[in-house]
């Protein structure tokens, strides 16, 4: 029984939140590997639509397992508040979801830390969520964070919070002028989560092992995607964490050796929020149409996601990148009534064609697509759900993606509802 990895491929919201959920009804266990709260996922079914932060995906469905793995960062605040709402709708959690005792907390210091970068001094900004994800994942590294396992301790976190709260105060302080709350007051607040969340707070690796060695079918949910991670994306406009296939492993304590396949999440387009490059980037009335057929707000901040057309040099790296197996379309029905449709194939700099990725910021903000077009189609495709239904040009369009990235798509999705999609190929 597998254990597969599912990845957005773009700048993320590719529509991962939906097809997770929709591959998590044949899966026993749904875990998330990397990032936290920055993350927007959004299932729609039943006429209702959830956007998920920091749950799994797999949520929705009853006796299914969410895991929480070390390599999210957890903001408690926003977690107590997901699970009251989850709660609120009638999802059972208890039993299900489970937190990694590895797993780094974000503090209230961390989200002050982003924000004050973000707003001045020597750095370009980058347009992050602003939670607190970058400085929280730099404690991390540093070996200066607070763990989930912390909680377990009263006097070992207390330590550990003074230690960090003389560092913080000086440097907050300094730099951008802030004031930390007072240090009992931040310590009680940590503790008053302990009552909700320390039942939820075990060893995943060993739950891990344990469904790896039981032969469950095993879905590691990715967050943001492949552009956005923070060696092999577009840095320094990238978030902190290894979104890519590789950081299921570290973020889950999952050997290497146990994965089996990797699916990769992309929309039929492209589309990208807060700044950095983006080669394909439109700034017309085709860029505009996308963003609003498309509703491309995001749905964690709500700001207004910029649109351009498909990269295929993206497409490709990603699949190379994760070891994709097969991949899922998104958002075809978006390009419902354009009469030409771009495919990026390289991009030119200096007279020079790149076919894959560069790593250089300078090449990467002042090169120009090469575009392929297409003809496009007329006709609603908003709900197929059989591809023989396609409109010809499509079909076609989705053939040629295909053979542009070497990769066979297994789903294509019409909207944003479970019911809207199209199946190719079983993932099971
Ligand atoms: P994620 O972060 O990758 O989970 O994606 P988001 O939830 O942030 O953004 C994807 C958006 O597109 C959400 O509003 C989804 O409901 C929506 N969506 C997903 N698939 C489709 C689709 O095939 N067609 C349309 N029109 N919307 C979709
Ligand atoms: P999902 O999982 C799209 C972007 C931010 C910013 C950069 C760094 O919904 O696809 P951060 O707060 O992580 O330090 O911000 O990364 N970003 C996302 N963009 N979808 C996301 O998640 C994102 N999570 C972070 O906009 O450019
Ligand atoms: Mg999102």
């Amino acid at each position: 029984m597998p254990v597969v990895v599912v990845v957005g491929m773009q700048w993320g919201d590719e529509g991962k939140g939906k097809i997770i959920d929709l591959l998590a009804e044949n899966v026993d266990v749904v875990a998330r590997y990397q990032g936290g709260h920055n993350a927007g996922h959004t299932i729609c079914f039943n006429e209702k639509q959830f956007v998920l932060h920091l749950i799994p995906s797999g949520i929705f469905h009853e006796n299914k397992l969410c895991v929480i793995g070390n390599g999210v960062v957890l903001d408690p605040q926003a977690l107590v508040d997901e699970m009251r709402q989850l709660e609120e709708t009638g999802v059972n959690l208890e039993g299900r979801l489970v937190i990694s005792d590895r797993a780094n907390i974000i503090m209230p210091y961390h989200g002050t830390s982003d924000k004050g970068r973000e707003s001045g001094g020597g750095f370009q900004k980058i347009g992050t969520t602003g939670r607190g994800i970058g400085p929280s994942y730099a404690d991390k590294i540093a070996r200066a964070g607070i763990r989930a396992c912390d909680l377990r301790d009263e006097a070992y976190l207390k330590d550990r919070l003074q230690a960090n709260y003389q560092e913080k105060q000086k440097i907050l302080n300094s730099l951008y002028g802030s004031e930390l709350p007072e240090f009992n007051s931040l310590f009680d607040e940590l503790l008053s989560y302990r009552e909700t969340i320390l039942k939820y707070i075990a060893d995943t690796h060993i739950l891990m092992r344990d469904q790896i060695a039981l032969g469950k079918n095993i879905l590691c949910e990715g967050a943001q995607g492949t552009m956005l991670d923070v060696d092999h994306g577009t840095y320094p406009f990238v978030t902190s964490s290894n979104s890519t296939a590789g950081g299921a492993c570290t973020g889950l304590g999952i050997p290497p050796t146990k994965i089996d396949k990797a699916f990769g999440v992309i929309k039929a387009y492209t589309t990208r929020v807060g700044e950095g490059p983006f080669p394909t980037e439109l700034f017309d009335g085709d860029g505009e149409r996308l963003g609003k057929v498309g509703h491309e707000f995001g749905a964690t901040t709500g700001r207004a996601r910029r649109c351009g057309w498909f990269d295929a040099v993206v497409a490709r790296y990603g699949v190379h990148l994760n070891g994709i197996d097969a991949l899922v379309l998104t958002k075809i029905d978006v390009l419902d009534g354009f009469k030409t449709i771009k495919v990026c194939t390289g991009y030119e700099y200096k007279g020079k064609v790149f076919p894959d990725m560069p790593a250089d910021p300078e090449i990467l903000q002042n090169c120009k697509p090469v575009y392929a077009e297409f003809e496009g189609w007329s006709e609603s495709t908003v709900g197929i759900q059989d591809f023989d239904r396609l409109p010809e040009n499509a079909k076609r369009y989705i053939q040629q993606l295909s053979d542009l990235v070497e990769t066979p798509f297994m789903m294509v999705s019409t909207g944003p509802d479970r019911e809207q999609t199209i199946q190719l190929e079983s993932a099971f």
